[in-house]
């Protein structure tokens, strides 16, 4: 049942570990300045990655990924921003099934992580209704990672396409990575 969620859990671990240790070291959970470069950065990377994923109608028929961006924004207002903008950026991604499966594992994905960050937003004075509605939202669909599991395992992919599936995972990983290491660092240790 697991096999596919291995494979992209094996591909993109490295990636994952970088980053966790980039929002640690960047210290984007220390401060409030910090917390708001890690929304602008979040900002960006959900831009990229649900800008490519809209309108993509075959993804879309069995599983509707959960889009943030709107709500990190209003997390940016809350906090009182400033809102940075950006270019637009294309998600250098196979547009086949399987690379939007791929581009999908990791923002549902990325929902296991949020209660770690809600905890670490919360000590720093933010809650679901004020700064930490991005990530209350994520928490708020505690079954939607096994339904897209569920649909990731059933699809009838070939080799191939199991290669492109990563490829598109690691890509989107990425986008994330390199928007954490670009944005202001505020490390007070
Ligand atoms: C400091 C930042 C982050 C922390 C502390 C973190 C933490 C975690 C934790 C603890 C899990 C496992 C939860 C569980 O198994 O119950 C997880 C899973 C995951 N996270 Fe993160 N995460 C972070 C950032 C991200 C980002 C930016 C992404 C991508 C947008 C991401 C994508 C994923 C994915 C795809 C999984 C699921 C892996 C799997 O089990 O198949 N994470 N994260």
């Amino acid at each position: 049942m697991a096999n596919r969620r291995i494979r992209l859990q094996n591909a993109t671990a490295k990636l994952h570990k970088q980053i966790d240790e980039r929002v640690a070291d960047a210290g984007f959970f220390q401060s409030h300045a910090g917390y708001n470069a890690y929304l602008n950065a979040t900002l960006r990377a959900r831009a990229i990655v649900e800008g490519a994923l809209a309108n993509r109608e075959f993804v879309l028929a069995c599983f509707d990924p959960q889009r943030i961006a709107a709500a990190v924004r209003e997390d940016l207002v809350a906090t009182g921003g400033p809102i940075q903008s950006w270019p637009d950026e294309p998600l250098a991604i196979s547009t086949s099934l399987a690379g939007l499966f791929g581009a999908v594992y990791v923002v549902e994905g990325s929902a296991l992580g949020a209660r770690v960050l809600m905890k670490q937003a919360q000590a720093l004075g933010f809650t679901a209704e004020h700064g930490a509605r991005h990530l209350a939202a994520q928490l708020g669909r505690p079954t939607a990672f096994r339904r897209f599991l569920g649909e990731l395992e059933a699809a009838d992919f070939s080799f191939s396409d199991e290669r492109e599936m990563e490829s598109a995972a690691i890509a989107t990983f990425s986008v994330f990575d390199r928007c954490y290491a670009e944005a202001p660092q505020h490390d007070q240790r």
